[in-house]
């Protein structure tokens, strides 16, 4: 089991509740952002990029994996989500959809943490293989 200190959290967090500022969202209005933490330390943030055709949008929690694994990162520990309507707060967690439930699995082990937060004084964890079980995966195909 990973474990992942107060203040690292925290500070993913904080630093998703930023990011889902930068949304490009026009669309659904609704932001979300994420940071995750890679194994070398390094957190990379994301946050959800609409498009006018819709099926084209990417997820935070995508935009941030897609921007560390092409910076050569593969080895992650804990991502952050924070998702909210354009203007407001948090009021409830965001949690990741299929698609990009699926991506982790692409790079992360299962005991990945995902932190699903409101502000930095509210949020909850799960690991990725409790948001994915039994999922399929290239030791099924290989
Ligand atoms: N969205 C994310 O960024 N992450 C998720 O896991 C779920 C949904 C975005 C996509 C879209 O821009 C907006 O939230 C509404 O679905």
């Amino acid at each position: 089991m990973n474990n992942l200190d107060n203040d690292i959290k925290v500070k993913l967090v904080k630093e998703a509740l930023s990011s889902s500022e930068r949304a490009y969202s026009p669309y659904s209005n609704y932001c979300v952002g994420a940071a995750l933490l890679s194994a070398s330390g390094r957190i990379y943030t994301g946050c959800n990029i609409e498009n006018s055709s819709y099926g084209a949008t990417n997820c935070a929690e995508r935009t941030a994996i897609f921007k560390a694994v092409s910076e050569g990162e593969k080895d992650f520990t804990a991502i952050a989500i924070a998702g909210h309507k354009r203007g407001e707060k948090p009021v409830e967690y965001a949690f990741p959809c299929g698609i990009c439930r699926q991506v982790m699995a692409e790079f992360c082990k299962k005991d990945f943490i995902v932190i699903v937060a409101v502000s930095d004084e509210d949020f909850k964890e799960f690991t990725l293989d409790e948001l994915l079980p039994e999922s399929f995966g290239s030791d099924c195909i290989v």
